[in-house]
């Protein structure tokens, strides 16, 4: 069975005194596969957070219908097993950050033994143990986000929902939930999360899609995406001396010239003759790296549609 499902769903917003319509989900058909971690990407306004909240029953859905584990999103039942991190997460000040674990493990029905064992050891992993005892108020954007992921993951939930994880968070922070996140996948959970950061999608997600102006443009595994393999390198090299360039230029390298640098592409099966060039001309190469289909590149071809 999968974890979450979207059939044909919609979503119109009515906007202003004029009530215009604005749509911003079109008929959207997603699956997310139990223990995978599914990487939800599109541009701003794309529609990401409207499924997320359909998908949490914070919103309903004006077309279609999204299930959680089969059952229906509608139902309470559906959202017990499911953990869920707002976008803009914003919580009572003056609560102390334990204090709002205990909150939401308490209404989730958690024992305060259990609380106190999952609570420490997610802290821990957030490295958020020290300021627990603070009143949120105090907090920095970022550590609010890291106590947001905590209190979504207190009663250890199954399905889990993340509308932007790594939003202000820094490179430090960044690191501690993307290791959580592959901690939780180990557990057979199921990870949706919704993201900006390519880079982090490439390292974490088994499964991608791509939502551009409400509609689902793309969906299926990281690896038909991304490959290992590459057909060229790309060379860089730092102020090279103006008769070197036109050395290079003589052996009919085509290059890219800027302030302080020289870039150039070389065929992968070019590569050693190239090098013979520059040791000739001793030139040597400030970086030398292959060239690969990347994500972004994967990206912007549906963005720039
Ligand atoms: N409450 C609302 N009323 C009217 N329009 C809305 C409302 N919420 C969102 N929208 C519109 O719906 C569209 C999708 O918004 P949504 O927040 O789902 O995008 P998103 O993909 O999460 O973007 P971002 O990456 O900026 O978070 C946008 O055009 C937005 O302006
Ligand atoms: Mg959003």
């Amino acid at each position: 069975m999968e974890a979450i499902r979207t059939e044909n769903l919609s979503k119109i917003y009515r906007q202003g005194l004029r009530q215009q319509k604005v749509l911003a989900v079109n008929d959207l058909n997603l699956t997310v596969s139990e223990g995978e971690i599914f990487g939800f990407l599109g541009p701003n306004g794309a529609g990401k957070s409207t499924t997320i909240k359909i998908l949490c029953d914070l919103i309903r859905p004006t077309g279609g219908k999204a299930t959680i584990k089969g059952r229906d999103v509608r139902q309470p039942e559906a959202r017990r097993p499911m953990g869920y991190l707002p976008e803009n997460p914003s919580y009572y000040a003056f609560l102390s950050g334990w204090e709002l674990l205990e909150f939401h493990g308490t209404i989730h029905g958690v024992s305060k033994s259990q609380i106190r064992e999952r609570g420490m050891a997610l802290l821990e992993m957030l490295d958020m143990t020290e300021a627990a005892h603070r009143p949120l108020r105090t907090y920095s954007k970022g550590m609010i986000q890291r106590l947001g992921i905590a209190t979504s993951l207190i009663h250890d939930p199954l399905v889990i929902i993340f509308d932007e994880p790594m939003s202000g968070l820094d490179p430090v922070g960044r690191k501690l939930v993307k290791d959580l996140m592959l901690h939780l996948r180990a557990q057979g959970k199921t990870i949706f999360f919704s993201t900006h950061i390519l880079h982090d999608v490439e390292i974490i997600c088994d499964r991608i899609g791509i939502i551009t102006r409400g509609e689902l443009k793309f969906s299926g595994d990281l690896t038909d995406v991304i490959s290992d393999s590459f057909s060229s390198y790309e060379v860089v090299f730092r102020n090279p001396e103006p008769h070197q360039v036109q050395s290079l230029q003589q052996e009919k390298f085509s290059l890219r010239t800027y302030e302080d640098r020289v870039e150039l592409e070389v065929d992968k099966e070019k590569l050693s003759e190239f090098l013979e060039t520059c040791v000739k001309i001793g030139l040597e190469p400030y970086t030398i790296d292959p060239k690969r289909f990347e994500l972004e590149d994967f990206f912007m071809g549906f963005i720039s549609e």
